[in-house]
């Protein structure tokens, strides 16, 4: 165990043998921000819980579950449009450009891009960058299929993860972001986020990004509803996660998943609704919290996109579009884009 020092955060580097190796701030620090996140965004008059807290073990492995169902049309509409970059991609690759995901999860359609890779290169280097320490078991899952590939995971979130890279070396990267993650941001946040990808970009590095397209609003409500309920007990396990890492007596069965499509502002908005009066201790984040029946604490937006909003919003940062993929039913969408 060694230490790398960014800028302002301490990583811990971990390594677990010569493919493998990855780099955490110390626990510490993500813990702290974790109470004080949550001590600030549920003592407003508008709650809300960010999205990024939903990923702990337990709901990571909801969220895959969520990615097999059959409501849940993006994964496998992705995936079907990952399969034609297998001719499409090379052509903007070189032999030395690194890959780089953001919210690499479990690593399973990064395996799309990594036959690419691999039968382009004789060694190809992967920095998976995600929040959960699920990235230490995908990582080793990977090593035992691709024998050419030299793994550097960045356990810490999407903004550390870009700076640390940033400060690391001078090697040309493809960024992915995939899954539409991006529909997680407020217009105003993406907007933030993508021109700090693009200042964290050298000339000539690429970034792809999957986002959800705006379609029929009862296929977008069943995607995020759906009949089995993994959706409802993955945004239910955020309060779980609360009541076990900072000490909070949050009763589970007093709320319920409650999802719509806001067709206005073009995205899902999903919340936990308190089904009583009642109220809930937070040790950690020394807060004593109180609900009225029906009030909302709001876990997630997604966000969908059109094509054309898609083009201009990369467009405005900066970026330069190279490509667009869509799916035959225009359900979902990949852009490639590139700094020059
Ligand atoms: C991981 C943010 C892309 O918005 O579709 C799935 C998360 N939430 N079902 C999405 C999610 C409920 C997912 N993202």
């Amino acid at each position: 165990m060694s230490s790398f020092k960014d800028k302002k955060i301490d990583y811990k580097q971990y390594v677990v043998d010569s493919q493998l190796r990855y780099f955490k701030p110390h626990a510490s620090n993500i813990e702290k921000s974790f109470a004080e996140e949550i001590a600030f965004s549920l003592n407003q008059d508008y709650k809300f819980i960010s999205p990024k807290f939903f990923y702990d073990n337990k709901g990571s492995n909801l969220f895959e579950s969520i990615c097999s169902l059959p409501e849940y049309y993006p994964t496998r509409t992705e995936v079907s449009i990952l399969k034609k970059l297998e001719n499409d991609l090379p052509p903007y690759l070189d032999e030395n450009v690194r890959l780089v995901e953001l919210g690499s999860g479990a690593s399973v359609k990064t395996r799309l891009i990594l036959d690419v890779f691999t039968k382009l290169q004789p060694k190809t280097e992967y920095f998976p960058i995600d929040i959960s320490e699920i990235l230490t078991e995908s990582s080793e899952q990977l090593l035992k299929d691709y024998a050419t590939l030299n793994i550097t995971g960045i356990i810490d979130t999407y903004e550390g993860g870009l700076e640390f890279l940033q400060n690391y070396d001078d090697k040309k990267n493809l960024i992915i972001f995939l899954g539409s993650s991006f529909g997680n941001f407020s217009p105003e946040d993406g907007r933030i986020f993508l021109k700090k990808i693009f200042s964290t970009m050298k000339q000539g590095d690429l970034f792809l990004i999957g986002l959800d397209l705006v379609k029929d609003k009862k296929i977008l409500e069943s995607a995020y509803d759906d009949s089995q309920g993994v959706t409802a007990k993955f945004n239910l396990n955020v309060l779980s996660r609360i009541n076990d890492e900072l000490g909070a007596d949050f009763i589970i069965n007093n709320f319920s998943h409650y999802s719509i499509y806001n067709e206005d502002d073009q995205r899902i908005e999903m919340n936990l609704k308190s089904l009583t009066p009642q109220s809930v201790m937070i040790k950690k984040s020394n807060l004593s919290l109180n609900l009225d029946e029906g009030e909302l604490i709001h876990t997630e937006y997604s966000h969908k996109y059109k094509p054309s909003q898609i083009k201009m919003l990369l467009g405005d940062v900066g970026f330069e579009i190279k490509n667009m993929w869509l799916d035959d039913k225009k359900y979902f969408s990949l852009t490639l884009v590139s700094k020059n």
